[in-house]
């Protein structure tokens, strides 16, 4: 079964308690085990972390214990080189997730570091975000097998 690693940046511990206007008033956990359910469905094998650590983030890439990445890099999507770095170091496909539509906020949120080295970025459906990421990367990996011969 393809393995997917989940990884949630930093405050996403938060998510419920935190600016709900924006963020909803749904909590990680409940995130987590929809994708889980989800994940059943297709097919796939998930397995999700949230660190508020950027080197947490950037050893859980190179530990490349899986065949596509899910991440939310949350603040460090604006910032992190690293971040960018370690995804072009391993060569696995990544989606990059947002619950909030980063690109109808605060002009700081509208560039990513991370976009560049994605195969795609979702944005703006609040927890579906993740949802769609899971179909996305189900297709991703299906039209990665390689073709039965006739
Ligand atoms: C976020 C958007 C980021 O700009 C912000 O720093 C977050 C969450 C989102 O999921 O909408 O922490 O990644």
């Amino acid at each position: 079964m393809p393995k997917i690693k989940v990884i949630h940046g930093p405050n996403l511990n938060l998510l419920g308690k935190r600016e709900t206007m924006v963020y909803g008033t749904g909590s990680l956990a409940e995130i987590d085990s929809a994708m889980k359910e989800l994940a059943d469905q297709l097919g796939l094998e998930i397995s999700a972390m949230q660190t508020n650590s950027e080197a947490d983030i950037i050893d859980a890439i190179h530990k490349t214990d899986y065949d596509l990445l899910i991440i939310n890099p949350a603040a460090y999507t604006h910032t992190s080189i690293a971040i960018r770095d370690a995804i072009a170091a391993v060569s696995k496909p990544v989606i990059e997730v947002h619950l909030s539509n980063i690109h109808k906020r605060e002009e700081f949120r509208r560039h990513s570091f991370i976009a560049e080295v994605a195969v795609g970025q979702i944005s703006g459906f609040g927890p579906g975000s993740y949802m769609l990421a899971l179909r996305a990367a189900r297709k991703i990996l299906m039209d990665r097998e390689p073709q039965k011969k006739p």
